[in-house]
C-alpha cells in the first residue's frame, strides 16, 4: 500500500519507519511541503494524501482540525489512521464532551473518508518496541467500516502489535482517555513513557 504519513515528529517517524519495514510505500506530509533532508519522498499535505491508499495521522489534534477540511476532497474512500489525542499544549486532556472525542470529530471533518484510529495508546518512545519483555504491545483499533477496520488490524499486527478491536468508532472516547491515562502515569506520576498497555485475555 501507499502510504501517506502526516507529520514527521516522534510519532510520525516512527509509523513511517514501521509501515516501510513492513513494505508499504511511504510518503510524508508536511505543512511545509517538501524536504530533501527526510529518508522518505515528501509533500505537501494535499499531494502525500492524494497518491496514497491509506492515510496516517500523526500531527497535533489541534493542528489536524485545522489543515483537515482542506484535504476532504482527496481523502474520499481511503482510510485514515487517526493516531492524534485531545491535548492542550501541556500534555493535559482537551475534554470534547462525553459524546465526542478526536476521532469522531475528523471523521466529521472528512465525511466520505473511513476513519479508523489507532496507534493513540502507544508511546513513540515504544511504538517501534512493539514487544516489551516478551509480551507484544497492544494495539487498540477502532472504526465503524469493518473492512477498512480488518486492514488497519492487519497493518498492526504486520508490524509487530498484538491488535485489538473495540469496536465502533465511538469506542475512540475510550481509547483516548486511556491516553490520557497514560500520560498522567507517564508524565504525572513519573513513571516515564518507556512503557505501553498490553491486554491480557485468558482463553480458559
Ligand atoms: N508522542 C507520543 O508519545 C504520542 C503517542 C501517541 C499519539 N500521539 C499523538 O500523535 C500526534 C503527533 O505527536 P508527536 O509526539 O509526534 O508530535 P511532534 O513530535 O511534536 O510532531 C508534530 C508534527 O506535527 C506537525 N505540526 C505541528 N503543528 C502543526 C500545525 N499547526 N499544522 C501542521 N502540522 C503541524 C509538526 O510539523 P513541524 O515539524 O513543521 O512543526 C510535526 O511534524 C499528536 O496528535 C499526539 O497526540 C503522540
Amino acid at each position: 500500500m501507499k502510504i501517506a504519513v502526516l507529520g514527521f515528529g516522534n510519532v510520525g517517524q516512527k509509523l513511517a519507519n514501521l509501515f516501510h519495514r513492513a513494505g508499504h510505500d511511504i510518503v510524508i506530509g508536511l505543512r511545509s511541503g517538501s524536504s530533501q533532508e527526510l529518508p522518505y519522498p515528501s509533500a505537501s499535505f494535499k499531494e502525500a494524501v492524494s497518491g496514497a491508499d491509506v492515510v496516517a495521522i500523526a500531527i497535533p489534534f489541534t493542528a489536524a482540525i485545522e489543515v483537515l477540511p482542506e484535504l476532504a476532497d482527496v481523502t474520499t474512500g481511503k482510510i485514515i489512521i487517526d493516531s492524534t489525542n485531545p491535548l492542550n499544549a501541556d500534555w493535559s486532556p482537551k475534554l470534547l464532551g462525553q459524546e465526542n472525542s478526536a476521532a469522531e470529530e475528523i471523521s466529521r471533518l472528512l465525511p466520505d473518508a473511513d476513519v479508523v484510529k489507532a496507534f493513540n495508546t502507544i508511546f513513540a518512545d515504544v511504538m517501534d518496541k512493539p514487544a516489551i519483555d516478551g509480551q507484544a504491545i497492544t494495539a487498540f483499533i477502532a472504526g465503524d467500516n469493518p473492512e477498512a477496520k480488518d486492514k488497519v488490524i492487519a497493518l498492526a499486527r504486520a508490524i509487530g502489535y498484538a491488535p485489538v478491536d473495540t469496536g465502533s468508532l465511538y469506542t475512540a472516547r475510550y481509547l483516548e482517555s486511556m491516553a490520557h491515562l497514560n500520560i498522567q502515569i507517564a508524565v504525572g506520576q513519573g513513571g516515564g513513557t518507556n512503557a505501553a498497555f498490553v491486554y491480557l485475555q485468558s482463553k480458559v
